[in-house]
């Protein structure tokens, strides 16, 4: 059976805490965003070029409390009004999850309100269906109109994705594939064997010595350079495959910046010096890589599957290459608006409505898990 959330406002308060982003945001009725607030710790990993976890869970503890008062206040409500407390208990990282699961377990008992806990990547998909107060997301059309990338491509006012839908979240802990038979049922049917495609970017960025977090960096660079400049490998895994590999990729965009090591050479530290343009190219060049395979493994994925509409969520889903790339596309394509592509509390509290509606609601003993649902790939 489709899950369908009833619009009864209801108020479900979630906490995100899985990475380097604390969050909390009431949504009202499973689709609109009384409040997100999100604390970037951005600046804290910057100088690493990456996450180091145990700076992340000491930032989640100091921030996590401001962050829930600020959340009900901007939604204009108090801790009384909510229904239920939602938490991405999974995947993460171990220390920074346990300061979310502990924050919604603890107001849970303390409130006598249900808790619901919720699959972080799930929630990624579900992330197409947020809106604003107006309870209405634009169409396609008015919407590219305007910006040009916050694009929903729907044939309808209201997105609502035809199942079976082609699922992909692509951010920088996740390149995943899902069949979705509805939101409550979602199946794993390719990952990535080495690293996710935001982690190349962030990657890709620190070997050419940009900033960090790298995705939006390139992407904005890439608009200004030659996509055919440099011819990077795609990596499509064999004829059928739908996982992917993106190591391959980074090693091609180091060994082209760097050269080829010799035998006892080891990869340089020092970002190489390249000028503007050469960086735009290579920046355009590797995205045109990532993205090409991403929308070649989608297409397999919709044949596969017969998919009716396909649904994008995660940090890489905000690329406007990619897009770009999927306008036109013989299937309904839903992008999250730019606010909900990366890691929100948004996404988890929308997505609990459903869990709540069928009963899914989690024990007081809910543990913090670091990996996502095993389910075998098809
Ligand atoms: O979803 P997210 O916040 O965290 C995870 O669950 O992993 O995704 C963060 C990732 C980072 O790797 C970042 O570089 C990437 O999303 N990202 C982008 C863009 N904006 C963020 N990658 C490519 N293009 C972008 N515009
Ligand atoms: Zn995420």
């Amino acid at each position: 059976m489709i899950a369908e959330v009833q619009a009864n406002h209801m108020l479900i308060l979630g906490i995100e805490s899985t990475c380097d982003e604390t969050g909390a945001s009431v949504v009202e009725d499973g689709r609109r965003v009384l409040s997100n607030v999100v604390a970037s710790q951005v600046d804290l990993h910057a100088k690493y070029r990456g996450v180091v976890p145990e700076i992340a869970s000491r930032a989640h503890i100091e921030n996590i409390l401001p962050i829930l008062r600020e959340s009900l206040d901007d939604a204009g409500c108090d801790l009384a009004d909510v229904d239920a407390i939602a938490v991405a208990y999974r995947p993460g990282l171990i220390g920074s999850l346990l300061i979310g699961v502990t924050a919604a377990k603890t107001l849970a008992w303390s409130l006598g309100k249900p808790l619901i806990g919720v699959d972080h990547v799930h929630a990624h998909l579900y992330s197409v269906m947020l809106t604003e107060r107006s309870g209405k997301r634009e169409a396609s059309s008015e919407k590219e109109g305007k910006t040009g990338t916050d694009t929903v491509f729907s044939s309808g006012d209201f997105f609502e994705p035809a199942f079976p839908a082609v699922g992909l979240v692509c951010s920088g802990g996740h390149t995943a594939l899902y069949r979705l038979n509805d939101w409550l049922d979602v199946q794993l049917i390719g990952t990535t064997i080495d690293d996710a495609v935001g982690e190349a970017y962030d990657k890709v960025a620190a070997i050419l010595g940009l900033g960090y977090p790298g995705g939006p960096i390139l992407d904005r660079l890439a608009e200004q350079g030659d996509a055919k400049a440099v011819d990077f490998p795609r990596s499509l895994m064999g004829r059928e495959s739908l996982d992917f590999s993106f190591s391959g990729l980074k090693t091609a965009v180091l060994y082209h910046v760097q050269g080829v090591p010799g035998k006892n050479s080891k990869p340089s530290r020092v970002a190489p010096d390249l000028d503007e343009n050469r960086l735009a190219d290579i920046a355009a060049s590797f995205q045109a890589a990532c993205v090409d395979v991403l929308v070649r493994k989608i297409k397999r994925a919709v044949k596969l599957i017969g998919a009716r509409s396909v649904v994008i969520g995660g940090g890489v889903s905000a690329n406007r290459g990619l897009r770009a790339a999927l306008r036109g596309f013989s299937l309904p394509v839903c992008f999250p608006k730019m606010a909900y592509c990366t890691d929100n509390a948004a996404m988890s509290a929308g997505l609990a409505q459903l869990y709540l509606a069928a009963g899914r609601t989690s024990a007081l003993d809910l543990d913090a898990v670091t990996y996502s649902q095993f389910v075998e790939t098809i």
